[in-house]
């Protein structure tokens, strides 16, 4: 029985020409856990040979870009997010000299390149804070509080759990946000920005056509750390403006940042682009960073975490939109990275909901980044045992409470370190490697083991085993991105939602009508088009369509 539908209401409408055209605008962008992609030298930790080996791969998957995780000199503290050495390649993932043959390759096949830059903090093993006088001024160092000191001079808490303050043996402490071995730096000192700037110049030398920037709300903390006074900080992250994230100052460093991008794409005659990583309580705070003086996209975490009903994420694309066009940028998508419980997992632990999610995004206007391993259907590894575990959150306790358990999507952590719904709220479990080929681990990850333990089920969910299945996630990933070329419609440009009943989402773009049933039964519907592509079987008889539970379609009309 066909069911009654609701009257049709227009959605904000994202500008076309709001900066001008920007290949980012609307790229989707494929982000590489460097260290869970390939590995070419058997050590069982992906590198960026193994990565240049597998482009051809990601040119055929129908990205526009590629973003690398960290692959700096780093001790590994937080998987690679404590750099000691911004310009140097860690030998475990190859040399300076495989950084620019994979940027040289990622070009000629057509590829953009962004890398991460994580300003936020260095390793604590950077020259920086391994020089006593050079640290006091670059970092931010405080006097303890209590009779003599002994007492962390404010009441925050590292996002990985425990206080963010370490003692020095010089009596002094030191905040990180983040792990101990991740010092917070001093944006107050200029040598500070100077530094970035220069960073920011040698990759732009080496081609990189962008930076992911790390922590992007966290560099400025309120004049005279003041204490938050309260108990249950974690969360209070992301939830609102707090005294060390999402502080207004951080806006200068980044049109300080655009600057330089704008003034090298000129110079070079190319765009180059910085996306912010920011954990911003609204929409409307989220598009601060995207005005058209900042940088280019931000992260829309707040889709992210959108629990699977059709209100839902109604009202998170209706804010999104609308936030992002008061600035004139796009809104830029994400479903899973390498800090949140893979989407398959997330929402509720079902593939049809994550193909589902998925299809939804790509119809949407802007950008999208994909996570490596989401084209595959990968769900969460929910079974690693400690002794594997790596995420520095583990051995603090940050997350483990307060995320809950498996198959939930509603809640997740909305600080960018686990969403809820893994094993216990850690990382590590959408950070196994990717499986290549073969009935057995490593599955064609690289000649040797993995890092991390791969799952003995695997065996079906290889890149070789999808490749050619119409049925798989691969190739639905393949034809969707091939879709979203060939149709003009998609992209960036107009949307409006249409007609359709409870639980079901349907909008127009130019072209193309999208319907997604997020209902876990089939809801039947006049066949808004010709059938173009589905996450699942849909069946359509005089001029009725059977949407199946959990689905997203999208019509030619
Ligand atoms: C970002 C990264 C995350 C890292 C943290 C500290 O949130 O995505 O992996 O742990 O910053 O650098």
């Amino acid at each position: 029985m066909t069911q009654e539908l609701t009257s049709p209401s227009p959605a904000p409408q994202a500008p076309g020409t709001g900066r001008g055209p920007g290949w980012w605008r609307d790229a989707v962008i494929y982000q590489v856990y460097v260290r869970s992609f390939a590995d070419s030298d058997g050590d069982g930790i992906g590198d960026l040979r193994g990565a240049r080996e597998r482009l051809p791969y990601l040119k055929d998957l129908g990205v526009d870009a590629v973003w690398l995780t960290p692959f700096y000199a780093s001790p590994q503290a937080d998987g690679g997010y404590d750099v000691a050495d911004y310009r140097a390649v860690d030998p475990l993932f190859g040399t300076l000299q495989d950084a620019d043959d994979l940027i040289r390759t990622a070009h000629d096949l057509g590829l953009r390149v962004i890398v991460d830059i994580v300003p936020n903090h260095t390793s604590d093993r950077h020259p920086w804070f391994q020089d006593p006088e050079l640290a006091r001024q670059r970092y931010l160092f405080r006097p303890g509080k209590g009779e003599s000191g002994e007492l962390p001079p404010n009441d925050w808490e590292s996002v990985f759990g425990g206080p963010a303050w370490t003692r020095t043996d010089r009596g002094d402490w030191y905040l990180h946000l983040f792990a101990p071995e991740q010092p917070d730096l001093n944006w107050d000192n200029p040598e500070v920005h100077t530094e970035f700037e220069a960073i920011m110049r040698f990759w732009l030398d080496l081609g990189v056509d962008g930076f992911r920037v790390d922590v992007a709300h966290g560099m400025i903390k309120a004049p005279g750390l003041p204490d938050i006074g309260h108990g249950a900080q974690a969360q209070l992250i992301g939830a609102q403006v707090l005294p060390f994230f999402d502080q207004d100052g951080v806006h200068a460093i980044h049109r300080a940042w655009r600057r330089l991008l704008d003034g090298y794409g000129e110079a070079l005659g190319r765009q180059v682009i910085g996306v912010a990583e920011a954990w911003a309580p609204t929409a409307e705070r989220l598009a601060l960073y995207v005005r058209p003086d900042e940088l280019h996209q931000a992260f829309n975490f707040q889709f992210l975490n959108a629990p699977w009903q059709a209100d839902a994420l109604r009202s998170v694309i209706d804010a999104s939109l609308a936030a992002t066009a008061s600035v004139g940028a796009p809104t830029t998508w994400v479903l899973s990275n390498h800090d949140v419980v893979r989407h398959t997992t997330r929402l509720g632990g079902s593939l049809a909901r994550a193909r589902a999610a998925t299809l939804l995004m790509l119809a949407l206007p802007g950008s999208a980044y994909l996570y490596q391993g989401e084209e595959l259907g990968l769900p969460e590894v929910t079974d690693l045992p400690d002794e594997v575990r790596q995420d520095p959150a583990f051995f603090r306790g940050g997350r483990a409470t307060g995320a809950a358990g498996p198959g939930t999507d509603t809640e997740s952590a909305p600080d960018g370190v686990a969403a809820a719904g893994g094993q216990d709220g850690f990382r590590d479990g959408c950070r196994v490697p990717l499986p290549w080929s073969g009935e057995l681990p490593p599955y064609g990850f690289g000649p040797g083991g993995s890092w991390l333990p791969q799952p003995a089920d695997w065996g079906g969910l290889t890149v070789a085993a999808q490749t050619g299945d119409p049925a798989s996630t691969l190739e639905l990933y393949r034809a969707a991105l091939g879709l979203r070329r060939r149709l003009p419609g998609l992209g960036d440009g107009a949307m409006s939602w249409a007609p359709a009943p409870d639980g079901v989402l349907a909008f127009t773009r130019p072209g193309l009508l999208c319907t997604v049933n997020t209902l876990g039964h089939d809801v039947e519907l006049p066949a808004p088009g010709t059938l173009l592509l589905s996450s699942a079987p849909v069946t359509v008889a005089e001029a009725t369509a059977q949407l199946p539970g959990d689905s997203c379609t999208w019509w030619a009309i």
